[in-house]
């Protein structure tokens, strides 16, 4: 094979690799990690075959074109290197001793590396193929490549929430820091698990918002609670509708559609506990079509709140709280406060920033 040969097959592969490692979350992660390092190698041993390239980039004329090449290698080359260094700081199975951010901003650095990445690849690739196409079809290369990189941007975290199985060791997830919260307290949760009829061996795919811990498994706001309750003490009780909602995501979804179109009032199976002894109630529950689940707005006009202060906290698959404080505040005559909102897939590493925000709740940063 000459040299050019070579060349090709590396690029081809290095951009197979990329894509794969960009919907790592169809990989278990460790497989991400391996093939993260191979990408790196071949990047090094692309950038040697190709070093005639660095050598001629301060002779002779630059076109703007040839500016907008060296721009978007020198945004490829910074964004892959804060990939590696983030992905190393992140690494579970590889480099797990090797830790210098918070495991939040670092997936945050990651993630946004990624799509900076992206970004500049295709930009990269377009510029090669510019030489092959003129005109219209250059056009629609350019739009589709755009279409690609938006969907990219905005898809990333979906299909990452979708797709990527999240094992937990669910003591070490929810046990951290202790924080001293006045009076009585008792944290209720609303989550698919435990109103759900799921199969014995239910997968990641089929729950967007399931936890696992040995095969058990457990809900986002689930989890998100119980770490709620091992900062701040207190009591910990769970909402449960009498009947349960099937173990398809779509199908639940749609059932949830109904009962919010009908503003109905799921019957609960257990009778709630008694709340006259707590001053504040912790109420956490994922966010349904953009508002509160039904199942919870039954919770709350099983009660008078009065005098009560309730905290809302939503767990979320990129819509924050929604209007569900708004439909809360309604049914509550008690105080409710501003929301606490965590998007889904960061709930596995929450428990810092569950301490720090009961710290300054403490405080009273959190406004009415
Ligand atoms: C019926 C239903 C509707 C949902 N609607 C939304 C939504 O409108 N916006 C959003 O960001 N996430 C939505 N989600 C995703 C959940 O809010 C998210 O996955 C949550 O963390 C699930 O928590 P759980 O595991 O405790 O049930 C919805 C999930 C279900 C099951």
């Amino acid at each position: 094979m000459g040299k050019n040969a070579i060349k090709k097959f590396i690029d081809v592969i290095l951009l197979g690799l990329f894509f794969y490692e960009a919907g790592f979350m169809a990989s278990a992660s460790r497989i991400h990690e391996i093939l993260g390092c191979v990408f790196f190698v071949l990047l090094i041993i692309h950038n040697v075959l190709n070093k005639d390239y660095y050598m001629n980039v301060g002779r002779g004329r630059y076109s703007r074109k040839r500016i907008a090449g060296v721009v978007v290698i020198g945004v490829f080359g910074i964004s892959v290197l804060v990939l590696g260094i983030s992905g190393v700081a992140m690494s579970t199975h590889l480099f797990p001793n090797i830790r210098f951010l918070s495991d939040w901003n670092v997936r945050a650095l990651h993630l946004g590396a990624a799509i900076a990445a992206m970004a500049a690849l295709l930009f990269h690739v377009l510029m090669h193929m510019g030489r092959y196409m003129q005109g219209k079809k250059f056009c629609y290369l350019t739009g589709l490549a755009l279409v690609l990189m938006i969907g990219g941007i905005f898809g990333l975290p979906y299909i990452e929430r979708w797709y990527h199985p999240v094992n937990i060791n669910l003591q070490e997830t929810i046990a951290g820091e202790k924080v001293d919260f006045s009076g009585k307290v008792l944290t209720v949760y609303f989550s698919r698990v435990g109103n759900t009829d799921f199969p014995e061996q239910v997968d990641a795919v089929s729950g967007a918002s399931l936890l696992k811990e040995n095969g058990a498994l457990y809900g986002n706001s689930q989890v998100l609670a119980m770490m709620i309750q091992n900062a701040i003490g207190g009591d910990i009780a769970s909402i449960q509708t009498e009947k349960n909602y099937p173990a398809s995501y779509n199908e639940t979804t749609k059932i949830a559609g109904d009962e919010l179109a009908n503003q109905s009032f799921p019957v609960l199976k257990h009778k709630p506990p008694d709340l006259a002894q707590y001053d504040t109630i912790v109420l956490v529950y994922p966010l349904w079509w953009g508002t509160l689940p039904r199942p919870v707005a039954s919770f709350m006009q099983a009660y008078d709140f009065e005098g009560k202060t309730i905290v809302p906290v939503v767990t979320h698959g990129g819509g924050g709280a929604g209007d569900s404080v708004k439909v809360l505040r309604e049914l509550a005559k008690g105080k409710v406060t501003d929301p606490l909102s965590v998007y889904s897939s960061d709930i596995p590493r929450f428990r810092n920033n569950v301490t720090n925000y009961l710290k300054n709740f403490v405080i009273g940063n959190t406004n009415e």
